[in-house]
């Protein structure tokens, strides 16, 4: 009996954490309206600063140019989202801001280590890097 719980436990951690890993990371709902609080006047000199708050603190996971090949990521599950992509291009700046502040699993919750401005200039950054 006791022992068929423990295994229970364990096979339920680790198909949830499994799980957890290969779904889809959707930012909430609300963070779509979320809005970009730098003006259209000041986005390249934002862009330019948060280009040395990503070298800083992100690209050894994400790489130099964002296509997710950085060192530290190369045993992750999953791997470093590739930042260039559609699939982060085509999300809101209030979503892409909401990632980078809320992290999941080994993306490192940045809110309360880079501030909010900070954490701005790091989206306008990120949209440099569509190709
Ligand atoms: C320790 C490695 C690591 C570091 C450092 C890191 N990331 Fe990540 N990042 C990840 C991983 C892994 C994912 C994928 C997470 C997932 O899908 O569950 C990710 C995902 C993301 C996403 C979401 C992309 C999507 O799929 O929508 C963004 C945006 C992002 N990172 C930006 C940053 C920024 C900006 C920094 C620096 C402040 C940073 N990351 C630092 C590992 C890292």
């Amino acid at each position: 009996m006791k022992r068929t719980a423990v295994f229970t436990i364990i096979a339920f951690t680790f198909l949830s954490f499994s799980g957890f890993s290969q779904e889809s990371w959707k930012a909430p709902e609300s963070s779509k309206s979320t809005k970009n609080p730098v003006s259209e006047k000041k986005v390249k000199a934002s862009a330019k600063k948060g280009a040395i708050t990503f070298n800083k603190f992100c690209i050894v996971c994400h790489g130099a140019a964002g296509l997710g090949d950085g060192p530290g990521g190369k045993a992750l599950t999953p791997k470093p989202a590739n930042l260039t992509s559609l699939k982060v291009q085509d999300q809101k700046d209030g979503e892409i801001f909401w990632k980078i502040s809320n992290g999941r699993g080994p993306m490192i919750k940045w809110g309360p280590i880079i501030n909010e401005s900070d954490r701005w200039d790091l989206v306008n950054y990120i949209r440099t890097l569509k190709n």
